[in-house]
């Protein structure tokens, strides 16, 4: 039996748990929410969309009650404030803080070989944030960032070229910020070959700074985060981890030397696997990326400092 525990049954967190029930991810799938009644609700709700979209995957909800969490295979962050039209992640940080730490330590006690899947903004700080205060392997915390903005980018990609995003490769590392992430345009392929066979250096720019305010373009639409595809991204990670698929992903990651860094997690491709990050793939980036992956790892750094200052560290 697989377990998989969401908590924050809010947009995105509540997207998460339709995506890992419709998918079939895994067999049972709770949700959990301080709002009373929200995530019975949500649950009570998708459950009765078993029969009509064909799954077998058991949704329950709690309020606040952990121990309905237990013996969880991987654990789902999506708690917080989101971001409204005009905020960045960053500004997140203050109420956010306080509430992935305390979820993160309750979630522990009752699912201590739990893998943690962090979603909450500002993402990169919150992942940085759960392997600082759980003490737990490297391999077991992991932010879902990249696997976002790297979907962003194959649909943005796929537009330019007129394709469907499936026929198109690409990865965005680094922060998961407007001004930090890095869209990596010279390993984007369409059909195998390198994207600048069909598109000219000004739409390939044009694609990568699309993909970098991605998510504030929908704020701006939505006047809230968006959440079709950060919930999606989320049980992507949650299915490459239980299934044991070894997909190579972009994730936010702590680094010991890896890309030049050190005490951070940002985000880099990895490995996923049933051990959570089986591995850490190193890409030959040339002189300009590897500056940009510098600048984004600074960046999300001098965020983490803000940890100490609203006292989550
Ligand atoms: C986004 O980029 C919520 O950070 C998330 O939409």
């Amino acid at each position: 039996m697989s377990k998989v525990t969401v908590v924050g049954a809010g947009n995105v967190g509540a997207t998460c748990a339709n995506v890992l029930a419709f998918n079939e991810v895994a067999d049972e799938v709770v949700m959990l929410d301080v709002k009373e009644g929200v995530s019975e609700g949500k649950a009570m709700d998708m459950m009765q969309t078993a029969q009509l979209l064909g799954f077998d995957t058991t949704l329950t909800g709690c309020t606040n009650d952990y121990a309905q969490t237990a013996d969880s295979d991987v654990v789902v962050i999506t708690s917080g404030i989101p971001r409204k039209p005009g905020m960045t992640r960053e500004e997140l940080i203050g109420v956010n803080a306080g509430i992935v730490k305390s979820v993160a330590e309750n979630l522990l006690k009752y699912s201590p070989n739990a893998i943690i899947v962090v979603i909450s903004n500002p993402m990169d700080t919150m992942t940085y944030l759960a392997l600082k205060s759980l003490g737990l392997p490297k391999n077991r915390i992991i932010g879902m960032g990249g696997a976002l903005d790297s979907s962003r980018f194959k649909y943005f990609l796929s537009q330019a070229l007129g394709c469907n995003a499936n026929e198109v490769e690409g990865m965005v590392i680094g922060g998961h910020g407007d001004t930090t992430m890095i869209p990596l345009t010279r390993f984007a392929t369409y059909k195998g070959l390198p994207i600048s066979n069909f598109l000219s250096a000004e739409k390939i720019e044009e694609v990568a700074k699309s993909t970098m305010v991605g998510g504030a373009t929908l704020t701006g639409l939505l006047g809230t985060s968006a959440w079709y595809a950060p919930g999606a991204a989320g049980a992507f990670v949650v299915e490459a981890i239980l299934h044991n698929q070894m997909k190579l992903v972009p994730c936010s990651v702590s680094l010991e030397g890896e890309y030049g860094e050190t005490d951070i997690c940002c985000g880099v491709p990895v490995i996923l696997g049933k051990n959570g990050i089986e591995k850490i793939v190193e890409l030959p980036l040339d002189e300009a990326e590897k500056a940009a992956f510098k600048a984004s790892a600074d960046a999300v750094r001098k965020v983490n400092g803000a940890l100490k200052e609203v006292g989550a560290l």
